[in-house]
């Protein structure tokens, strides 16, 4: 009976001691996660006012980023004469302000051209100048397209 006794009296001095310690390591466990769940609210706050989900372009102060600064050359020297300053449409092309198709179809479409009947566009794919920077001048008409950018040449922010 003794034995078992001690035994039993050991157990639970053990059990105790080890309720002890495990309850100061959820204590600190969950200390760290609330430290670390704040750094991720406050590192998720801070991304999400630089860009918002979806955006290519960034727009602080009224001023552009370089993405959407390069795209808005690019749609100038090789998309208005179409598609119309500052993506309005003219009579050759749609404008793209309008509506501006998703991402990955917009992509599929500078790349590969697009056409119905007369009306058609070549694709980019193979302009050096276009084909990397695609989404630079998605950048510039989606902003566009959102209300977020004017017509006319942005201002570009300081790097
Ligand atoms: C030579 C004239 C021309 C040029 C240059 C041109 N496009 Fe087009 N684009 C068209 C025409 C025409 C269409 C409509 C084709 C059709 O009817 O399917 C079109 C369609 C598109 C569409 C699809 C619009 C929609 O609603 O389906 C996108 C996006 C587009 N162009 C983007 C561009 C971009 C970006 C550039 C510059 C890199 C560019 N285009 C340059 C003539 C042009």
């Amino acid at each position: 009976m003794s034995p078992i006794h001690v035994e039993t009296k050991g157990w639970s001095q053990c059990s105790a001691a080890r309720r002890i310690a495990t309850s100061r390591l959820l204590k600190q466990v969950f200390l760290l996660s609330a430290i670390v769940s704040s750094l991720g609210a406050i590192a998720g706050a801070s991304a999400q006012t630089e860009t918002t989900a979806g955006k290519f372009y960034r727009i602080t102060g009224g001023k552009v980023d370089a993405r959407t600064y390069h795209g808005y050359r690019l749609y100038q020297g090789s998309c208005s004469h179409c598609h119309g300053p500052d993506g309005m449409g003219s009579t050759f092309a749609t404008p793209l302000v309008d509506h501006l198709p998703e991402a990955d179809a917009f992509r599929r479409i500078v790349s590969g051209g697009q056409s119905s009947g007369t009306s058609v566009m070549k694709g980019f794919a193979e302009d050096p100048n276009i084909a990397p920077y695609i989404d630079d001048i998605y950048a510039y008409l989606q902003a566009r397209a959102d209300g977020a950018l004017g017509r006319g040449r942005p201002i570009k922010s300081a790097p």
